[in-house]
């Protein structure tokens, strides 16, 4: 490293930390990194020599010093956090056969006889840590920075394998470590479901499955379609001889274990099975991104201990990502529902991984720059998470003389319409919502859309109804009449008569999803009722200033920004009149009053419970209660369910809150109690 000054160094030092925790808050934390590993390898190695030619500057905080931890920020997350009785480790890695062979001879050196091995998948999602006392589960915590985790025992409930109580014969308390994943159908699901929203899609299953185990909502998680294996337990004098005895008898329990793990007797066996699951792989419905390899003798486990970092009697066989060479042929710039501008790339058609690519995203511009990348190259492509395609590398070797710099576009290649782009966000888009025709059809297919307003039509009736002229703005839909629907090829009576009817029909659609279905950028679903539940009504968050809009956790900078622009249009205001006028909600509705035998007294509600925790909400309400997030010294009861929020708990004991159950809340109300 060129020679730098003390001054100069000590500055390097501390913008090189901060850049390095927001990253890794980005990867842990946030799950959406935004440099490649191989960046961040880079800023890591800088930071690391500046620390070593300036000693005085070193730090026990330095991330050269800590690893990353997925352990929440406070101001967005409530997790408890809780130690691990044993300290969650991880692997260590193996490439190639050469380095498995010098694994079984580390191996033999210590145990010098003939050695079994567990051969399983590694499975590519987020470890988990379950906590079994009396075959009850008493917690489940994130591996977190190894040392304490994140308590998310309510989000692990919601996983239908996973289950509350054991069945059978076992030990009195012992702990089980596994993976959570995704499988692919869900993840596909749930990436088009965001793609819809204009959400940003997960990169891959693995953090699509640790950001949705860290959700606050629950009910949230439970629709993720999350799955879960477990492949390690510990214990204090368990029964067992074997790893592979152990984890059969955690399946005999009722806890989900792997179909797909063996035991073999060689490193020939081993290296057998990893050829099987190198092509098997791909049949699989979820990522695996190698095998495992464990000592399956839990003595000689024992004996071979630990390092710091990962125990010596197991390690990882990691499998290459596969990927492909192929020209690419040309760029589309492709106008998303709210006018993000996305650069596709059309490939000449290449295989891979059990598919043919033939298009792969390019993201952004700045993706576009880092890569170098000209219309004519040889691409490298790789299946993010083995799905989606991504162009990761140019071969600039293989560059013809006739390559072309692609033109990022200027105009909106649909309207024409200047393209903007907001500070800090990757994305250009086009300003012009009100006017440009792919934004305004889609914004049509995303107001009709199941989530949203459940008008039974598709995307190509909205596509003959705008080219007939009789839809430009949402509000034109309530008018439209039978001699228009009939105008439309091959539709008749019948079908003429549901459309109406499911338009009549959406009319009462609480206002949450009417808001939802309005589209306004970065409002998803769970946001739309976020604010429909906290305003109450359209006025009130019309009214609501920036400062009103982020006092909501959930609701950042961008978001608010988004609905002031989008409130600030007067052409969405009419819009809004008109389908007032329509008949459409646009107050949320008071839940109906059944009694006031819980007026004047205050509840928090935390934990799972046998029906949503919205109902118990609406529940305590509709007997008069009030509901407040948060325990304070004015909260009457904290109604606590399955595995409740450990910080409310804390604070209601030293408070002196009375804790309730979800069934003494329902004896509350019929005077019982
Ligand atoms: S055993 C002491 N078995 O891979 C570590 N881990 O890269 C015991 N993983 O931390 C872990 N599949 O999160 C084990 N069949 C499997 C696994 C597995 C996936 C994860 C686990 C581990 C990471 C290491």
């Amino acid at each position: 490293m060129a020679k730098i000054s003390k001054s100069a160094a000590k500055e390097r030092i501390d913008q090189l930390r901060k850049e390095i925790n927001g990253h890794n808050y980005n990867y842990y934390v946030l799950n959406s990194p935004v440099i490649s590993d191989f960046e961040f390898d880079l800023m890591l190695q800088e930071l690391a020599s500046l620390e070593k030619m300036f000693p005085e500057f070193a730090s026990a905080d330095s991330p050269t010093v800590k690893v990353g931890s997925d352990i929440a920020g406070k101001k967005t997350f409530e997790f408890a956090t809780r130690t691990h009785r044993y300290p969650m480790l991880s692997l260590g890695n193996t490439y190639s056969r050469e380095e498995l062979a010098e694994f079984s001879d580390r191996i033999s050196k210590t145990i010098p006889e003939p050695c079994s091995y567990s051969c399983e998948l590694k499975f590519d999602g987020t470890a988990i840590c379950l906590t079994y006392r009396h075959g009850r589960l008493a917690y489940a915590v994130t591996r977190g920075d190894g040392v304490k985790g994140d308590d998310v025992t309510a989000n692990v409930l919601t996983i239908k394998s996973i289950p509350q109580q054991l069945t059978g014969d076992y030990p009195d308390e012992f702990e089980i470590r596994g993976e959570i994943y995704m499988p692919f159908e869900a993840f596909n699901r749930l990436n088009a479901e965001r793609e819809e929203i204009d959400e940003r899609p997960f990169a891959n299953p693995r953090n699509a499955a640790s950001g949705s185990l860290k959700l606050q909502d629950s009910n949230e998680v439970a629709s993720r379609g999350l799955a879960c294996v477990l492949y390690h337990m510990l214990g204090e004098d368990l029964p067992f001889t074997t790893h592979s005895e152990a984890i059969a008898a955690a399946g005999s329990w009722g806890l989900p274990v792997s179909e797909h793990s063996k035991v073999v007797d060689s490193i020939e066996d081993v290296n057998r099975y990893i050829d099987y699951w190198d092509t098997e792989r791909r049949n699989l419905p979820f990522a695996i991104d190698g095998i495992v390899i464990k000592v399956n003798r839990l003595d000689w486990q024992r004996k071979l201990g630990y390092t710091a970092k990962s125990p010596r009697w197991a390690t990882a066989y990691k499998f290459k990502p596969d990927r492909a060479l192929t020209k690419l042929l040309s760029i589309d710039y492709q106008v998303g529902r709210t006018g993000a501008i996305t650069p596709v790339a059309n490939l000449d058609p290449v295989p891979l991984s059990g598919t043919v690519v033939k298009r792969a995203s390019l993201h952004n511009k700045d993706q576009m720059d880092l890569l170098d990348i000209r219309v004519g190259d040889f691409v490298y492509v790789e299946k993010g998470g083995e799905i989606i395609p991504k162009i990761t590398e140019v071969d600039l070797a293989k560059r013809p003389a006739d390559a072309t710099v692609p033109v990022f576009p200027k105009y909106c290649p649909d309207c024409g319409a200047e393209l903007v782009r907001d500070e800090g966000q990757a994305k250009h888009y086009c300003p012009n919502s009100n006017n440009c025709p792919v934004q305004i059809k889609s914004g049509f297919v995303h107001f009709i859309s199941r989530k949203a307003m459940d008008i039974l039509a598709g995307d190509a009736t909205i596509d003959q109804l705008y080219e007939k002229g009789y839809i430009r703005h949402l509000s034109d839909l309530y008018s439209l009449t039978k001699e228009q629907l009939l105008t439309l090829d091959g539709w008749k009576d019948k079908s003429a008569d549901n459309l109406l009817s499911s338009l009549e029909r959406s009319k009462s659609v609480p206002f949450n999803r009417v808001f939802y279905a309005l589209g306004i950028r970065h409002v998803g679903e769970a946001n739309a009722k976020l604010l429909a539940s906290h305003f109450g009504s359209i006025d009130a968050i019309m009214a609501a200033d920036r400062e009103a809009l982020v006092q909501i956790d959930e609701v950042g900078d961008i978001m608010a920004d988004s609905i002031i622009r989008w409130f600030a249009d007067p052409v969405n205001l009419e819009q809004i009149q008109k389908l007032k006028q329509a008949g459409l909600k646009f107050e949320q509705e008071k839940t109906k009053k059944v009694s006031d035998t819980l007026s004047g007294s205050i509840f928090v509600v935390s934990g799972v419970f046998s029906v949503s925790r919205e109902e118990i909400k609406q529940f305590i309400e509709s007997h008069g209660g009030k509901t407040t997030s948060s325990v304070s010294g004015h909260t009457t009861y904290l109604v606590a369910g399955e595995a409740p929020g450990g910080e409310k708990i804390k604070k209601a004991e030293k408070l002196g809150t009375r804790i309730i159950t979800e069934e003494q809340l329902r004896e509350l109300v019929a005077g019982e109690i």
